[in-house]
């Protein structure tokens, strides 16, 4: 056989990582490697550590009272791995860098434009054209402009969950991170709005690193390209697509962990 020509890139890479909150193991000896090969969906049953993982990579359980932690995370934040923890990064600019949607969309109370502009303004400096360019970009890249397109200045909070859930992903967009955390980004929405959200996903993996919590494993399936499976704070497989697109693995899994 050929060999490949080119390997694919780890853009992630995780050592010994131990996490505790007052002293209670929430995650325990993490080793991973995860590569470039689509989304990498994490499942697993409530309380198993999920959100604590995708937390960790952006450094947002150091908010919380009682955290404490070791070990390494190395992510691909420029041209080369970086260790989050060691990096002359500030931690502002590695949250910019690493962005984070929610289970429910948590629009700013004010305007559609300004839940965009806002932040951008905060963040980035950019002149007032730039950023008026920047909103027109990100509003058509989740497909939400022609919807809003009229009513800019409308609350956010009058669209629909699942535009909500559109607007903050272009929010986190408009920061141009490189990858992109998602927990469980259609939770909180109808059939209709998530399988939108599913398909945007599907198109944005070719342009950022997306890691997502999912709470259904047949959402994983449609959308993954790799599926981490986490049980009381460990990482017990990492499957790769041929691996569960074999249903009878699959449904192991769903009688084994979920
Ligand atoms: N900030 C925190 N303070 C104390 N305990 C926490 C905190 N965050 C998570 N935990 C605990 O860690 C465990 C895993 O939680 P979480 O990561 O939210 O799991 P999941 O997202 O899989 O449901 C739970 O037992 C939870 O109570
Ligand atoms: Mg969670």
């Amino acid at each position: 056989m050929e060999p490949a020509l080119t390997q694919p890139k780890p853009f992630c890479i995780i050592k010994n990582l131990h996490i505790l909150f007052h002293g209670k193991p929430v995650l325990q000896d993490i080793n991973l490697t995860l590569t470039d090969c689509g989304i990498t969906v994490l499942v697993g049953a409530s309380g198993s550590g999920k959100t604590t993982f995708l937390r960790a990579l952006n450094r947002l359980n150091e908010y919380y009272p009682g955290y404490s932690a070791s070990g390494q995370i190395e992510l691909a934040l420029s041209g080369t791995m970086e260790n989050i923890y060691q990096t002359d990064l500030q931690v502002t600019e590695l949250r910019r860098r690493v962005g984070m949607v929610f289970q429910s969309p948590n629009v700013l109370p004010v305007s559609i434009a300004q839940n965009i502009n806002l932040p951008l303004k905060l963040v980035t400096g950019l002149d007032r054209k730039k950023r008026e360019e920047r909103l027109v970009e990100v509003l058509q890249e989740v497909h939400l402009w022609n919807e809003v397109k009229d009513r800019l200045k409308t609350k956010a909070s009058h669209l629909s969950g699942g535009q909500q859930q559109r607007l903050c992903l272009a929010r986190v967009l408009a920061l141009q991170p490189k990858i992109l955390l998602l927990d469980e980004p259609t939770a909180s929405l109808d059939f209709k709005a998530s399988g939108r959200i599913e398909e945007l996903l599907l198109e944005l993996q070719h342009r950022y690193r997306i890691i997502a919590v999912s709470h259904s494993l047949r959402q994983a399936r449609r959308i993954a390209g790799q599926i981490l499976v986490m049980k009381e704070g460990r990482i017990e497989h990492l499957l790769k697509k041929d691996q569960f697109e074999n249903s009878e693995m699959l449904q192991q899994l769903l009688e084994e962990f979920l």
